[in-house]
C-alpha cells in the first residue's frame, strides 16, 4: 500500500457530513423498497466523488496527480436474490437492466449501466461464485454527472466494493481500483487515465492523493482543512463534444511524444520529455502539438513545485501553480470555455482565495478553487455576481468536505 505521511493528525468528516450522509442513505432504502419490494437484508455502500488540484491532463501523459475525494458521491442499496439474476435500477437515470449471472451481454448497450455491468463481469472472471449470487442494486447519489467530479469511477469503485462485500470477495482498495479500470477501458470503451479510480478507491479525509503516474507510486499529503477550504462551482455547461475532444487531446499528446521521444534518450512517456528538448525541436514540431507538450511539460514542473509548497505549508504557492495552471490549459491545451474562464477570474480576484482552476477534462464543468476559510461567503457572492452579469444565470457553488473512501454505509 501507498506511503503515508503521519506528520498530522487527519481530521475525520464532520459528525454533521456523518447524519446528513446516513439520512440520505436512510432514503435510497426505502427508494430501494419502493422500486424491488421490501423485505429484509438491504445494504448499503457509498462510493466518492473527486476533484482534482493539480496535474491537469497529466495522467494519461505519466505525470504527477493531486486530487482529493469529496464528501458527495455515490448511493448503493444492495439486496441479495435467491437466484442467479442481477437487476440494476437507478434513482438519477431512467431504465432498468436485468441479465443473468451467466448471460451478461458481450458489448456495453450505451447506457448508464454499462459501468457496473463492465465491474460484474470484471469480479465474475476467476471468482468461485457463492450458491446464491444474483442480487438487485439501486444506484443513486449527490455528484452532478458530467460535471468533471468523476462520477464513472465513484460508481465503478463503489459497485466493485458492494459486490466484494456481499460475495465475500475480501478485496483490497487497490484491487476495487484495478476492476474499476478493466471495467471503463475494457467493457465501456473509455481510454481514461488512471487518476479517477485512484482518488476514489484510495481517498483519505484530511488529505490530497500524490499519485505518480508513471510508477503509480503513491502518498497522502495532509492538508489542514481547518484554516483551507475547497470550493468547487459548476458552469453547468456539458458538452455533447467533450469525450471526442478528449480522446483527442490524448492523441495529440501521444503524437507529440512520438516526435520528441527520439531525441530524449530514456524517455518513456511525454512526462519525461524536458522543456530544453522541446524549445530545441519546436521549429521542427507542428504548433498545436508543440503547444499541448508545452502544457504536459510544464505543468508536471507545476505539479512537483504544488507539492514542495505544500510539504513546506506555503498554500499561497500551491494555489498561485493552480491558477497558472489554469491559464495553460485555456491557452496551450484548449480545453477552458468562457464560462470557466470567468469563474477563475472572478474567484482568484476573491481576497482570502488562493488559487482557481478548472477540474477534471474541461470543455465545461467545474472550477475548484483553493481558499482560506473564512472567505466563503464573499467568494460565493462574487461567483455568483459576475456569473450571473456575463450569461444570465447563476453558478452552481458548493464547498465539499474531504471523504474517507468507499465503504458499506450501517445508518
Ligand atoms: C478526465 C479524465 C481523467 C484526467 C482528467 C484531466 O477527468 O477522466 O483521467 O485525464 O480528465 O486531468
Amino acid at each position: 500500500m501507498p506511503a503515508s505521511s503521519a506528520r498530522y493528525a487527519l481530521p475525520a468528516v464532520s459528525e454533521t457530513r456523518r447524519e446528513e450522509l446516513e439520512r440520505a442513505l436512510l432514503e435510497h432504502r426505502t427508494g430501494f423498497e419502493q422500486r424491488f419490494g421490501s423485505g429484509a437484508g438491504v445494504r448499503l455502500w457509498f462510493s466518492p466523488g473527486r476533484v482534482n488540484l493539480m496535474g491537469a491532463h497529466l495522467d494519461y501523459n505519466g505525470g504527477p496527480v493531486m486530487p482529493t475525494a469529496i464528501d458527495r458521491g455515490t448511493f448503493f442499496a444492495l439486496r441479495p436474490r435467491s437466484d442467479h439474476r442481477v437487476r440494476f435500477a437507478s434513482t438519477l437515470e431512467p431504465g432498468e437492466f436485468e441479465a443473468a449471472l451467466a448471460d451478461l451481454p458481450g458489448q456495453p448497450a450505451r447506457r448508464w449501466w454499462d459501468y457496473p455491468v463492465g465491474v460484474l463481469r470484471e469480479l465474475l472472471a476467476g471468482t468461485e461464485l457463492p450458491d446464491v449470487a444474483g442480487f438487485d442494486l439501486l444506484f443513486g447519489g449527490n455528484l452532478p454527472v458530467g460535471a468533471g467530479l468523476s462520477s464513472s469511477a465513484s460508481i465503478c469503485v463503489g459497485t466493485a466494493l458492494a459486490i466484494s462485500d456481499t460475495w465475500e470477495l475480501g478485496l483490497e482498495r487497490l484491487a476495487l481500483v484495478q476492476a474499476a479500470l478493466a471495467a471503463e477501458r475494457g467493457y465501456v470503451g473509455v481510454q481514461c487515465g488512471i487518476m479517477d479510480p485512484y482518488s476514489v478507491g484510495l481517498a483519505r479525509s484530511g488529505t490530497l492523493l500524490w499519485l505518480d503516474c508513471k510508477d503509480r507510486s503513491s502518498a497522502w499529503m495532509p492538508l489542514d482543512d481547518r484554516s483551507y477550504a475547497i470550493a468547487v462551482a459548476d458552469t453547468l455547461v456539458r458538452r455533447e463534444l467533450a469525450q471526442g475532444a478528449f480522446n483527442e487531446r490524448v492523441r495529440q499528446c501521444a503524437q507529440a511524444f512520438a516526435e520528441l521521444a527520439p531525441h530524449q534518450p530514456g524517455a518513456t512517456c511525454l512526462r519525461d520529455i524536458e522543456l530544453a528538448t522541446l524549445e530545441a525541436q519546436r521549429a521542427q514540431l507542428d504548433p498545436l502539438l508543440a503547444s499541448r507538450a508545452e502544457h504536459v511539460v510544464r505543468e508536471v514542473g507545476r505539479t512537483f513545485a504544488a507539492r514542495d509548497a505544500l510539504e513546506r505549508g506555503d498554500l499561497p504557492c500551491f494555489g498561485e501553480q493552480m491558477t497558472r495552471a489554469h491559464a495553460s490549459l485555456r491557452e496551450h491545451f484548449e480545453v477552458s470555455v468562457p464560462e470557466l474562464d470567468t469563474l477563475v477570474d472572478s474567484a482568484t480576484a476573491c481576497a482570502g482565495v488562493l488559487g482557481s482552476r478548472l477540474t477534471g477534462a474541461g470543455f465545461g464543468g467545474c472550477v475548484v478553487v483553493l481558499l482560506r476559510r473564512g472567505a466563503e461567503d464573499e467568494l460565493r457572492e462574487r461567483l455568483e455576481r459576475d456569473f450571473l452579469a456575463r450569461f444570465g444565470r447563476a453558478p452552481v457553488v458548493e464547498f465539499f468536505g474531504g471523504d474517507e473512501g468507499p465503504r458499506e454505509i450501517r445508518p
